[in-house]
């Protein structure tokens, strides 16, 4: 096995391959270097603008709440498979909070409750606008950004985020 590091979120994923996707943040496979080679966002000291303060204060509300969600959605389920994968999306969005706070050197995720449909077609349709709402706003973040890491930051967060939605579209 070989330790492979994700640039956004930091963490390492132990395994034979690379893999797509960050198992934690969920960025895309051009974001997950070999150990030897990592220099993640989270450990960089950042010398970050107002903007960028106000852009993570907005991706930390919406990424604990997009978390609280996704957990009430997992309880909801009908089936196993959408359940775990449910529960594996808010572990996703959690960890978007927990970047937002380390580089905002702020103490770390408070979790909340949200409330949900019994039904999992509303529950989707919900968490697809969600969603799509996140792809646009970190986007127009990224284009925000004037630090280069916090431009390559949210360009992962909304493919990210654009990913969850081809995902649960598998489901509708
Ligand atoms: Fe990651
Ligand atoms: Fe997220």
């Amino acid at each position: 096995m070989k330790t492979f590091i994700c640039e956004i979120c930091g963490d390492a994923y132990v395994g034979e391959e690379k893999p797509k996707n960050c198992p934690f943040c969920g960025a895309r496979e051009n974001f997950i270097k070999d150990g030897k080679d990592a220099n993640p966002i989270v450990n960089q000291e950042i010398e970050l603008s107002e903007q960028a303060v106000k852009n993570l204060k907005t991706t930390y509300d919406l990424e604990v709440k997009a978390s609280a969600l996704y957990v009430c959605m997992a309880g909801k389920a009908k089936t196993y498979e959408v359940k775990a994968m449910y529960k594996r999306l808010a572990k996703v969005e959690l960890e978007h909070a927990v970047i937002a706070t380390k580089l905002l050197k702020s103490d770390r995720p408070v979790t909340t409750e949200q409330g949900c449909d019994d039904e999992d077609a509303e529950n989707f349709k919900k968490i697809i606008l969600l969603e799509e709402n996140a792809t646009n706003l970190y986007k127009k973040f990224a284009e925000e950004a004037t630090e280069q890491n916090i431009k390559v930051l949210f360009t992962a967060l909304s493919q990210a985020e654009e990913d969850h939605i081809e995902l649960i579209k598998n489901y509708l």
